[in-house]
């Protein structure tokens, strides 16, 4: 099959290393993609916004699957640029993608769906802001409406800093303000062909940067896979993936699919289980980073058939992805500064010596050739690398993810120390 994956960060590295670690002979095309991609896939010099560019790419190249990694392509309206054309992509409609954009976007659609979410009210202003924080108590959820790569919720019993986090944001429109859920997180992802639903394994992240869930939201520091967790509180880990599919994936899809808005492409339901029930805090239109990169290593089934099924409309044929015992962690490494002031152009040295631990790959997330010929890569974001390792159990993971990440050298690099560390004992 030939397959172009738009994106250009660790996502995109983990669906390429899955395409390329099945059986089949696929052609696989990244664009932009980055300098580790670039050992998997043929790089194409292609703004992933450009839906017109991207189609005529893929019509040249006769392209089997486009396959939208990361939301700003989504929100632009890539998918219906390909769509409209007939070429099968996998990704929402700018429409669908609504309810990763906009957070009051995703609110209605569950209020009329009957989806569990926390409370949330719409402030317009610093008054409204201190009425909704009066209304719905400390600890305080405030929440940008828009796409902001994460850093737009603050989380804080802090009034003062919670009301300046809201005026940070409110020159550009309202901001919503939400009850605070207590409860673990879980990332639940499901494949959607616009009408049927297919899930995969849940998983884990680590959003804050640092050890034992301190300093600011991030990306995503870390995550795992399983949760062997899920099944003492629910029987199993099958009875919770059925519950929220009831509960929360269908009444979306079919709510989205009734109002014209079909969601073809990946629902990433963003779960807090708290002790009234599942509750929804946010909805992506796309993998989750860095979830998918523990995800995908464990699931069976060949991800193209599943990818191209969801596309064209053929899920329900579709059997139930299968997943290995086996379990995932990964470890983020992080440029000095990130989140806030990232370091870029630093050299990464040692990716080799990490990559020969059993168990582990390394899945990059910013990295570039360097000016020069030969050298190492250099660092170009604040999520650089993903250190990726499987095994028995996840004490066994852990010390892999870990002997890897610690042969791999950036100046100034940090990464998380707890990753999946209470599931290891
Ligand atoms: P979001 O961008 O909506 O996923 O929020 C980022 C992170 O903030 C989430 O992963 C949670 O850790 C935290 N968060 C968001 N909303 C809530 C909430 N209502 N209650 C508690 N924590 C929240
Ligand atoms: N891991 C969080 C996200 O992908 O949004």
């Amino acid at each position: 099959m030939k397959i172009l994956v738009l994106g250009s960060g660790a996502r995109e590295h983990a669906i390429i290393l899955s395409l390329r670690s099945e059986a089949a002979d696929h052609e696989v095309f990244a664009a932009p993609g980055n300098a580790g991609i670039a050992q998997d896939a043929t790089l194409v010099d292609l703004d992933p916004l450009d839906g017109a560019a991207v189609a005529a790419f893929a019509n040249e190249h006769a392209v089997d699957l486009v396959v939208i990694g990361p939301e700003a392509p989504l929100v632009a309206g890539v998918a219906d640029v390909l769509r409209g054309r007939g070429i099968p992509v996998f990704g929402p409609g700018r429409a669908a993608a609504q309810l990763e954009g906009s957070k009051a976007f995703a609110k209605r659609i569950m209020e009329a769906a009957g989806v569990p979410t926390g409370r949330a009210v719409r402030a317009a202003s610093v008054a409204e802001v201190e009425a909704a924080f009066d209304q719905l108590g400390s600890p305080h959820v405030v929440k940008a409406d828009g796409l902001a790569a994460g850093k737009g919720v603050i989380v804080t019993a802090d009034r003062a800093e919670a009301l300046a986090h809201a005026e940070q944001y409110l020159p550009s429109g309202p901001v919503l303000v939400e009850e605070f859920l207590s409860g673990p997180e879980v990332s639940l992802f499901f494949l959607s062909d616009g009408d049927t639903v297919r899930a995969l394994s849940p998983a884990q992240d680590f959003k804050r940067a640092l050890d034992g869930d301190g300093g600011p939201n991030t990306g995503g520091m870390g995550a795992y896979s399983p949760l062997p967790w899920l099944s003492e509180q629910f029987g199993s880990e099958q009875e919770f993936v059925d519950l929220v599919t009831e509960q929360i994936a269908l009444p979306v899809v079919r709510e989205l699919d009734a109002e014209g808005t079909p969601f073809i492409g990946l629902l990433y339901a963003g779960l807090i289980l708290t002790p009234a029930g599942v509750r929804v805090i946010e909805f992506n239109a796309r993998f989750g980073d860095p979830e998918t990169q523990v995800v995908l290593p464990r699931l069976r089934t060949p991800l193209s058939e599943l990818l191209l099924a969801a596309a064209s409309g053929t899920l329900e044929a579709q059997p139930q992805p299968e997943f290995s015992d086996d379990v995932a962690i990964t470890v983020v490494l992080a440029s000095e500064g990130y989140p806030e002031a990232p370091q870029t152009g630093r050299l990464i040295e040692g990716l080799d010596e990490a990559a020969a631990v059993e168990g582990v790959r390394i899945v990059h997330a910013a990295t570039g050739a360097p000016d020069a010929p030969g050298g190492s890569l250099v660092a170009t974001g604040g999520r650089v690398l993903n250190v990726v390792a499987t095994g028995t159990d996840f004490a066994d993971a852990r010390a892999r993810a870990y002997e890897a990440i610690g042969r791999i050298r950036l100046d100034g690099a940090h990464y998380r120390h707890d990753i999946a560390a209470r599931v290891a004992r």
